[in-house]
């Protein structure tokens, strides 16, 4: 087995795709990351039944222990990781209120899009260095780009755009990603990040306008597959680079 993969949030989604679509890839093996196992194990056993080479784990981003016990398990089985897709994260800025402040939603969505990226990204380095090349992709968003929102000009809904929350949180991993870029992309491995673009997903409430996360994994599962010529230390979607 040549590629050993984890994918964070795969029980749906765009994450559940991804785990899709490379598990049907020869010489890849998925680990599907769920917060609920059970979840977990119905996508994979979807995936299995249409030949997919997956199994699903239990994975909580937010958990340190969740964390350290996935490692224990893909390190007992085979010593190391290839590809990290960090996929899993939130969108709280919806839920703002009164109530709920929008600084404690930033906080709450950070710990997932970020923080949690950052742990779940910092246990597996050590896995990933004894991997012949290492990846790690991280699904951001297009509403990471500063230059986005610096030039901003008013579209068909501007409240779908106020996502402070969710907005820093994702610039913020990039940043993250840009950060082990500088430390390991001159060691030939291969760190990018990725928006998937707007997707028909819990996310976007299955917006009709949105595309359909088959797609919308392609571009993460470029990046994961990506050769010792690859790129490292880009922000792109499926047309190229987007603007920081
Ligand atoms: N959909 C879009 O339009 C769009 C656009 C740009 C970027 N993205 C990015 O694409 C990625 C996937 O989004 P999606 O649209 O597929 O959303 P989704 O369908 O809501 O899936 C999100 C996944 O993350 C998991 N998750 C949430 N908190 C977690 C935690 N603490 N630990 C582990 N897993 C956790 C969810 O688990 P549960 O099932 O247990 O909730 C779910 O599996 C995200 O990074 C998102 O920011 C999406």
């Amino acid at each position: 087995m040549s590629n050993i993969v984890l994918v964070s949030g795969a029980n749906q989604g765009i994450g559940y795709e991804i785990a899709k679509q490379l598990s049907q890839m020869s010489d890849y093996h998925v680990f599907l990351g769920s917060r609920d196992l059970d979840k977990g194990k119905t996508a994979a056993t979807q995936i299995q039944e249409i030949g997919g080479s997956v199994e699903a784990i239990q994975l909580d981003v937010t958990d340190r222990k969740s964390l350290s016990a996935v490692r224990q398990y893909i390190e007992t089985k085979f010593e190391r990781l290839d590809v990290l897709v960090s996929n899993a994260a939130i969108l709280l800025d919806p839920k703002v209120s009164p109530e709920y402040s929008l600084g404690q939603a930033t906080q709450d969505t950070f710990a997932t899009n970020t923080s949690g990226a950052a742990d779940l990204a910092g246990e597996f380095v050590p896995l990933l260095k004894r991997s012949r090349l290492p990846r790690m992709v991280f699904v951001s968003s297009g509403y990471a780009s500063l230059h986005f929102f610096a030039n901003f000009t008013p579209s068909y809904t501007t409240a779908k755009f106020f996502t402070p929350a969710y907005a820093c949180s994702k610039a913020a991993l990039n940043m993250l990603m840009l950060h082990y870029n500088v430390q390991y992309g001159n060691k030939g491995w291969k760190i990018n990040a990725c928006c998937p673009g707007f997707t028909k997903t819990n996310f976007s409430n299955h917006d009709e306008q949105a595309g359909p996360a088959q797609e919308s994994a392609q571009i993460a599962v470029k990046l994961a597959t990506l050769n010792e010529d690859g790129e490292t230390g880009t922000f792109v979607n499926t047309k190229g680079q987007i603007a920081w």
